[in-house]
């Protein structure tokens, strides 16, 4: 009689991807001696059996590893199509602000691409320091309300002439015009962000072509200058002819404008460039995007007779959504209904965690379990055990469920992908849902080649209380640490006062 072998979590992954179990199975996880490590460096298993889950582990050399490789990229894409001018790299901040992430990609070398008011006070403040170096573009987009516009000023009569506010309304020019020292303006194009009819609210950004010619003319009669176009088509372009096909039009559009304005010297695609980070068969040839793209502007710059631009990208969710991953607990198995696959329930809130599930159709993120690989494999969806609300699950309904190992509880599952717009959309250290805690938070970061490390611990009660406007009450929490009593009776005498009369 033949014996079927049972499916393991192994054997998956081995069908799935061609991994043989030790060594990198992408280009942020690896697995040696059967534990995982986050960029070939940082055993999770070990940090789960120091510190438990749930747990947020932030690595910040992924960052730095991320926007090294894609300028390598643009300078091999250069060097092919012998593209003239530079490439530009921009760390989109609103991926992730936290200073960990938005300090690395500086350090990295990228630019700064700003969406509002907030975020250009912060990148005011680190090029005061000298963390954003005077030498880095400051692209400003997104819809300029007065503080934003004023923050701009601000900043430019602070001395920063690499400040570009990037136009999204006419209305924005009449105060930055007014602004006495010379700015460099750039413009975006609306009729990119939905050209193809798949990103409808991508539309509502930027000037239509009649609205570019008014700012050209308004920009050309004052001592400012239009360097800069823009032209952001989408975001998690996966599918690179698509992307290509859809700035054609917009390149064209430049090489127009450059024709009669020759201060234009960027052309910006803003985002768009796909992470690995949510999905483990995930390929892209980002240097043959790239050299590709070199190639067709070079070419159509040449038949409009124009200098080829200096290229910008503004990267959001290629930088920094895989830098940093959750461990979380299967605290729990409860059994699906008939037919159905059964639910893992784990000590988190996938809702709170992973929003994008709730937003984004068909949002996926990478898990994997951080032992039981040899074990048989089983259907489920998981569950957030710390919420009581039917949303709060993973994969959604319409998604195919998951294949993890079985267990009766204690699996530790490692939740990667996250590190681009999900704690930004839940918030960080607020009141979340149903209260859920922030996980500890264990951060690394490289300095000199040596791996530093902290350790933020999870959010307490009080604090999430406090926030909420509730009095401090101390019956009714528990406490961090309870002295043993020695004595249930304590003398007047050494009975602290305070107490007694119930009065600070
Ligand atoms: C103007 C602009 N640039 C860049 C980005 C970053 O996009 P992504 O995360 O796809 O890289 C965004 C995202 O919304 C954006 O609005």
């Amino acid at each position: 009689m033949v014996q079927l072998k049972t499916l393991t979590f192994a054997d998956l992954i081995a069908q799935q991807t061609g991994f043989a179990g030790e060594g990198r199975l992408t280009d942020f996880v690896s697995r040696y001696d059967g534990e995982l490590y986050f960029g070939d460096r940082l055993n999770l298993n070990r940090l789960a059996r120091q510190y438990g889950a749930p747990l947020e582990v932030v690595y910040t050399p992924q960052i730095t590893t991320q926007v090294q490789r894609m300028r390598n990229w643009a300078e091999q894409a250069r060097a092919m199509t012998e593209y003239p001018a530079a490439f530009h790299y921009a760390y989109a901040t609103k991926a992730n602000f936290a200073a960990e992430a938005v300090q690395t990609a500086l350090a990295a070398g990228a630019h700064y691409e700003t969406s509002a008011t907030a975020d250009l006070i912060i990148a005011h403040g680190l090029w005061r320091q000298g963390i954003l170096p005077s030498d880095r573009l400051i692209c400003c987009n997104g819809s300029k309300e007065a503080a934003y516009r004023e923050a701009i000023r601000n900043l430019r009569l602070d001395g920063c002439e690499t400040v570009i506010p990037v136009l999204d309304d006419l209305s924005e020019l009449n105060d930055l015009l007014a602004t006495p020292a010379p700015l460099q303006f750039g413009v975006r194009e609306r009729a990119a962000g939905n050209r193809d009819g798949r990103h409808p609210g991508n539309d509502r950004f930027g000037l239509t072509m009649t609205e570019i010619e008014q700012a050209v003319e308004r920009i050309a009669d004052s001592h400012h200058s239009l360097v800069l176009y823009h032209a952001m088509v989408g975001s998690q372009i996966e599918d690179a002819n698509h992307f290509l096909a859809t700035l054609r039009a917009s390149i064209e559009h430049y090489c127009r404008l450059r024709q009669r304005v020759p201060t234009l010297r960027y052309f910006n695609f803003g985002g768009g460039m796909p992470t690995a980070g949510y999905q483990l068969s995930f390929h892209f040839d980002y240097q043959g995007f790239l050299s590709r793209l070199m190639a067709t502007i070079r070419d159509i710059c040449a038949e409009y007779n124009v200098p080829a631009p200096e290229l910008i990208g503004e990267f959001g969710r290629y930088t920094v959504a895989t830098h940093s991953a959750y461990l979380v607990e299967v605290g729990s198995v409860k059994a699906g209904q008939p037919g159905q696959p059964d639910w893992y329930l784990v000590n988190g809130s996938l809702m709170v965690m992973l929003p994008d599930t709730l937003f984004v159709s068909g949002q996926e993120f990478v898990i994997l379990p951080l032992t039981d690989w040899d074990r048989p494999l089983r259907p489920v969806r998981l569950a957030g055990r710390r919420t009581c609300d039917s949303d709060d699950i993973y994969p959604r309904p319409e998604q195919e469920p998951l294949w993890l190992p079985e267990t009766e509880g204690g699996l530790i599952l490692a939740i990667f992908g996250i590190g681009a717009y999900q704690q930004m959309i839940a918030g960080r250290g607020g009141a979340h849902h149903c209260l859920t805690p922030e996980a500890a938070r264990f951060i690394i970061e490289e300095q000199q080649g040596r791996l530093n490390s902290r350790f933020v611990p999870q959010q307490d009660q009080a604090t999430i209380m406090r926030l909420l406007g509730y009095r401090p009450q101390p019956t009714a929490l528990p406490l961090p640490f309870r002295q043993p009593m020695r004595s249930t009776v304590l003398s007047a005498r050494r009975r602290p006062r305070a107490r007694i009369a119930g009065i600070a």
